[in-house]
């Protein structure tokens, strides 16, 4: 019997969510972008059919944004706000940030991307119910199937199982629960169950992403809001992937006419120029710490780079484009062009089983005999992007700049890996 042999001669960086042995050796090194593109350092140009992890909403490499981050650096590269310190970049980012909210009159918290984000509205969540004197209320639900990063709560409310798992316990962080996708019986169930005096917050993305391109069923989301009101449980809308544009609408809470209590961006804020993310708090959570008295309490969270002065020009300058480019309407027309293409992919292909389309974001669901990783392999040897995600389903987010005919060429492409995986 021979012993497993340890692979030591890989590179030094670990790299994320990989399975190592599967991957070293195969990796693709991505050393330049343009536009929709990316190059590998083994010269292949491939169409970013994914957006990177779903950010690069404007494209990659856009020279303003380069210009911006150089200017900025030049004056200041950043300064915490801690305490009685702010920058002025931050200041006008959350000036900005507010006039676009779907929630009126925020406050806004910044950080360092999507992950940060959730654990601190799940902290918030919990912090507000506490200072309301309520101290059982703080257990928070996520969907089955959800992602929220994997920070300490995105790990903890992980709704794809192998996110959660391995770690000792149940949940990373205690006290969370999960209700099944799109059934507003269970989550009220859920509720009787765990009792409304034990939940401090339900998290949902509006369409989950990575969980395989769920759009919500009509109605769903605003009886889950209804659910949540009725029961003082925070309704926090993870917009990680959907804020910034993707739904056509700035936030897909506007799509959706809701009224969360808290709201999470992040990756489409900068477009991925900067790691940057945050909250966006309605005032009915944010006012007890604005009272002007000695007693007001301070929610204790914040990060060096909290603010960060220069992810905060790069954000800037990112909203810019997207109002200069007109690329929200775009969005629009690339949600009903790609709806009309994956439509007709479906009718055409017996290995396709289902399509999702919602906003610029779409999801093909293969049959089971057909893997969609090797399915996503085959794309790259065309030149396109995919990438696998839950329930053998492929995933569609390219970014907002896409042509007509960029758009046709992938699912064209898509349409051919399958012809060739049904022959097999
Ligand atoms: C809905 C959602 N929330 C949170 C995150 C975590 O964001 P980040 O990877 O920036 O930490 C992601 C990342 O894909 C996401 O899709």
């Amino acid at each position: 019997m021979s012993a497993t042999r340890t692979i030591l001669d890989g590179p030094a960086l670990w790299s994320a969510q990989a399975h190592l042995p599967s991957v070293l050796g195969r990796q693709l090194v991505i050393d330049r972008g343009d536009g929709s593109y990316i190059h590998t350092s083994d010269g292949r140009r491939l169409f970013d059919g994914t957006a990177g992890l779903w950010h690069a909403n404007i494209g990659h490499s856009h020279p303003a944004l380069a210009e911006a981050a150089h200017a900025q650096m030049l004056k200041l590269e950043t300064y915490h706000i801690f305490a009685r310190f702010v920058n002025d970049q931050a200041l006008q980012l959350a000036e900005r940030l507010a006039g676009l909210s779907p929630i009126a009159d925020p406050k806004v918290i910044l950080n360092s991307g999507g992950s940060d984000a959730i654990d601190v509205a799940c902290k918030l969540a919990r912090r507000h119910w506490q200072r309301e004197g309520r101290h059982s209320k703080t257990t928070i639900l996520s969907r089955e199937h959800a992602y929220h990063g994997l920070h300490a709560y995105g790990t903890s409310i992980a709704g794809l199982d192998f996110n959660r798992e391995g770690y000792g316990t149940e949940s990373l962080v205690p006290e969370t629960a999960r209700v099944a996708v799109h059934d507003v019986d269970a989550l009220a169930r859920t509720i009787t169950r765990i009792g409304a005096k034990n939940i401090a917050a339900l998290v949902t993305e509006p369409i989950q992403g990575t969980g395989g391109v769920n759009p919500p069923a009509p109605g769903y989301l605003e009886k889950v809001q209804a659910l949540c009101r009725e029961h003082d449980i925070l309704l926090i809308v993870d917009e990680v992937i959907t804020g910034f544009g993707r739904t056509g609408a700035m936030f897909a809470t506007d799509r959706f006419g809701l009224d969360p209590d808290l709201i999470t961006f992040a990756k489409g804020v900068t477009s991925g120029y900067a790691p940057l993310g945050g909250v966006l708090v309605a005032p009915r959570i944010w006012e007890p710490f604005y009272l002007d008295d000695p007693a007001t309490p301070v929610f204790r969270h914040g990060a060096t780079y909290a603010g960060h002065a220069t992810a905060c020009a790069v954000a800037m300058a990112n909203l810019d484009i997207l109002e200069q480019e007109q690329l929200l309407p775009r969005v629009v027309e690339l949600e009903h062009r790609l709806d009309g293409l994956l439509k007709q992919l479906l009718a055409r292909r017996p290995s396709v089983v289902d399509v999702r389309v919602a906003g610029f974001l779409g999801g093909v669901t293969l049959r089971d005999d057909i893997p969609v990783e090797r399915a996503a392999d085959a794309l790259i040897e065309l030149g396109f992007i995919s990438r696998p995600l839950r329930g053998n389903t492929l995933q569609i987010s390219p970014p907002f700049i896409t042509t007509d005919d960029e758009l046709t060429g992938f699912v064209d492409a898509i349409e051919d890996v399958l012809f060739a995986e049904e022959a097999r």
